[in-house]
């Protein structure tokens, strides 16, 4: 049990919560929310501030209603005539879906009306929409079909802090399209000619842009872009910097004073111990929801399934605690449910990654648990390794994290460590554009027509050998010629499609070896975090009741196992005509299999999806019915880069990094140590562990990908 100063021992009181209202209260309760953040007393210079300026920085403490509001504010004071449209960018999915929601509901429409969301996978906006949430990834790839934005007059880059890879681009990006939308006509632009700048809707999906102008738009000049950058971090040079020494603005926030608590020992497992704290603020804290920051889906289910135990061995009339989890990965009607208030005389606890920092704000927070961890990519150029470890979360990082106790009154944050462990932290997050694997980026912008990458504008340089690493991959997997040029079909369709370029490559070669269903069902679960539910204490059960689904090729086989025995279950069942029970019969399912329902459903969401945009370039969807050693030769074709071969003491060695490694404990194939795998996933904990395997032939890799192993030892 972590020490903590003692809180105050007093009984509980019952929570003053709203009763369910009518529709004429709720608005007034609206109008009156709206009207008391802070950013409301500042609209009116706000918009003389973007009227003013190109480009505008502004700075506001989370909650103070950067993102909720702002939008609201542009489109009253007319950015959105002639059906222009305002694009706000979020570097996390959720962030753009609960923010839409709530600001659809603050304008009184249906989503998808005036207000709508856009992420890869799942839109939702209409001819209608005119204040348009989407993640940066997604406007990055929007500039593919239309490269000047044209439908935009403003573009709200939120979350710029965070400085996500593709935050980090599209402001570059952006710096450049602004530029070119306020040249007069004729003139060149980095794009080429201004004239054929509202062309490019109808851009072929299987070759380069073509240089016809759409019927109507010659000598028509592009309206000026607007370009705000949104940040929750105090330090607004570096954006200043960045586009010339722009105008920067602070939003006073609200905060009320938050008690710092630390742990005297470190903790060994902070799962648990974060479990124990929150049942010590249940007991002995005064009213307030908890917000425990966790680093992923399964250590959030995790938890919450722990909370649930814990709950059936305490008094019933202590049991008022509602585990509520919010994850990215999480259904969207599921996301909601943690912005409404608890039910009277209950305690939520929130459980939440990173999301909860500062790209939502959940009102009703008064206690703060942090672990001080977080899930962050990291990626070492030299050996072409990417992993996704769970690591010491920054300086910056915590603070927001208790700063999130103190939005509504004084608050207490319990940091699940000790204060001299506090100081030992970064003070800041590297960007990840420094720590991460560069080809998806490099091929969207050579999609856009910028070549040269070393000399490209970025707001932080990412190294020299991570450049070249990322071509000499994109290279590799054929995208782009010997010099660098990105000029054939599989490249372009590789760009279009909303994936990795290696996923994107497994289709295409999926589609010539006649298994595309099958990879796309792989691609699908690849996605999602874990497709499998493996509570800790029951991992033994776990897999002995998974076991009719193994396959003894590997993972991959052992994963669509899953997903056609629950495909044909589905089938079933509806034929039966349980078609209006669907939803519970198939948890019912999952929970007696061990697999993660809510994985198992997003992996569905994603494979509609992609199969979508692989049947718009023209691919027609086939099976290769039971022949596996086809489908595995495929494997082998698309994932050369990621081969392992055994060695004589039983380790593995990654053929393109030369590491050594270990097959990771929930692979079908860890007992089995198979002479050569390809692989997905490389993780880091204790030892390098590689992740998703699939037994291959080592003769395959240089039969199937002899261009690259041609001059392997
Ligand atoms: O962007 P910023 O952090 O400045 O604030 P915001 O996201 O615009 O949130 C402003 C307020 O709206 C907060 O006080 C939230 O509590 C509230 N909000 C909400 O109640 N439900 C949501 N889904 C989103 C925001
Ligand atoms: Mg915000």
């Amino acid at each position: 049990m972590p020490s903590m100063a003692q809180g105050e021992h007093k009984s509980f009181v019952q929570n003053s919560k709203p009763n369910p209202k009518s529709a004429f209260s709720m608005r007034q309760k609206i109008a009156e929310h709206r009207r008391s953040l802070p950013i409301a007393s500042v609209e009116k210079r706000l918009i003389e501030e973007v009227h003013k300026n190109d480009i505008l920085i502004i700075v506001g403490e989370t909650g103070s209603g950067k993102t909720t509001q702002l939008p609201q504010f542009l489109y009253n004071a007319g950015f959105c005539r002639e059906g222009k449209m305002i694009g706000i960018t979020q570097p996390r999915r959720i962030a753009a879906v609960t923010v839409a929601k709530r600001v659809a509901e603050e304008c009184e429409v249906e989503l998808g009306q005036k207000v709508g969301y856009s992420i890869r996978f799942d839109d939702t906006t209409t001819s209608s929409t005119r204040l348009k949430y989407m993640t940066d990834g997604l406007l990055l790839r929007e500039a593919l079909l239309d490269p000047y934005l044209s439908r935009y007059s403003v573009i709200i880059v939120d979350e710029a802090h965070d400085r996500s890879v593709h935050t980090d681009v599209l402001l570059a990006l952006l710096k450049k399209i602004q530029r070119a939308r306020s040249k007069p006509v004729g003139e060149k632009t980095e794009f080429g000619n201004v004239a054929s700048q509202v062309q490019t809707q109808t851009r072929d999906a299987n070759g380069p842009q073509q240089n016809g102008v759409l019927k109507g738009c010659q000598g028509r000049k592009l309206s000026p872009l607007k370009l705000i950058i949104m940040s929750a971090s105090l330090d607004a040079r570096v954006f200043s910097e960045y586009f010339g020494g722009a105008k920067a603005v602070h939003v006073q926030g609200r905060q009320f004073p938050v008690d710092i608590l630390y742990t005297v020992h470190p903790e060994s497992d902070y799962v648990d111990a974060a479990l124990v704290t929150i049942f010590q603020i249940h007991f002995e804290e005064k009213p307030g929801d908890i917000l425990v920051f966790l680093t992923g889906q399964d250590e959030i289910e995790s938890v919450e399934r722990l909370v649930q135990e814990r709950l059936q061995n305490i008094p019933e009339d202590k049991r008022k605690l509602l585990p509520l989890a919010i994850f990215s990965a999480l259904p969207s009607e599921q996301q909601m449910k943690v912005f409404s208030p608890a039910p009277t005389g209950f305690r939520k606890v929130i459980l939440a990654t990173n999301i909860a920092e500062t790209s939502i704000t959940i009102p009703g927070i008064r206690y703060v648990i942090d672990p001080g961890f977080v899930k962050a990519r990291s990626y070492d150029p030299s050996k072409g390794m990417e992993s996704l470890d769970v690591v010491p979360a920054s300086k910056a990082q915590t603070l927001q994290r208790s700063g999130r106790a103190g939005r509504e009154g004084p608050g207490k944050s319990f940091r699940l460590y000790p204060e001299r462990e506090f100081e030992k932290l970064e003070d800041s997050t590297k960007p990840e554009i420094k720590r991460c694997n560069l080809s998806n980026i490099i091929l969207q912008l050579k999609a856009l027509g910028i070549d040269d990458i070393v000399g490209f504008d970025f707001i932080d340089k990412p190294s020299r050998g991570a450049i070249i690493k990322a071509l000499a991959e994109l290279h590799s997997l054929g995208a782009l010629a010997d010099d660098g040029k990105l000029e054939n079909p599989a490249g372009y369709q590789m760009s279009r499609l909303p994936l990795e370029p290696v996923y994107s490559k497994a289709l295409i070669l999926a589609n010539q070896f006649n298994c595309l269903e099958e990879m796309l069902i792989t691609v699908a679960v690849l996605s999602v975090e874990s497709i499998f539910y493996d509570p800790r204490e029951k991992r033994e059960e776990a897999r002995t009741s998974r076991n009719h689904f193994a396959s003894v090729e590997g993972d991959h086989l052992t994963y669509l196992n899953v997903y056609r025995e629950s495909d044909e279950f589905l089938e079933k069942r509806k034929a039966a005509g349980s078609g209006n029970n669907i939803d519970k019969i198939m948890k019912k399912w999952c929970k007696e299999n061990y697999v993660n329902s809510r994985s198992l459903k997003h992996a569905r969401d994603i494979y509609r999806q992609i199969r979508e945009h692989v049947e718009q370039i023209g691919f027609n969807v086939s099976s290769c019915g039971n022949d596996m050693l086809g489908f595995r030769r495929c494997l082998a074709a698309s994932f050369f880069l990621k081969a392992a071969q055994r060695q004589l003491d039983g380790t593995y060695r990654a053929l393109e990094s030369g590491e050594v490694v270990h097959i990771h404990p929930t692979s079908v194939l860890f007992r089995a140590k198979p002479e050569c795998v390809i692989f997905n996933e490389l993780m880091q904990t204790s030892k390098k562990y590689i992740k998703n395997l699939t037994r291959i032939d080592s003769l395959w890799l240089s039969e199937l990908a002899p261009h690259h192993f041609k001059t392997a030892e």
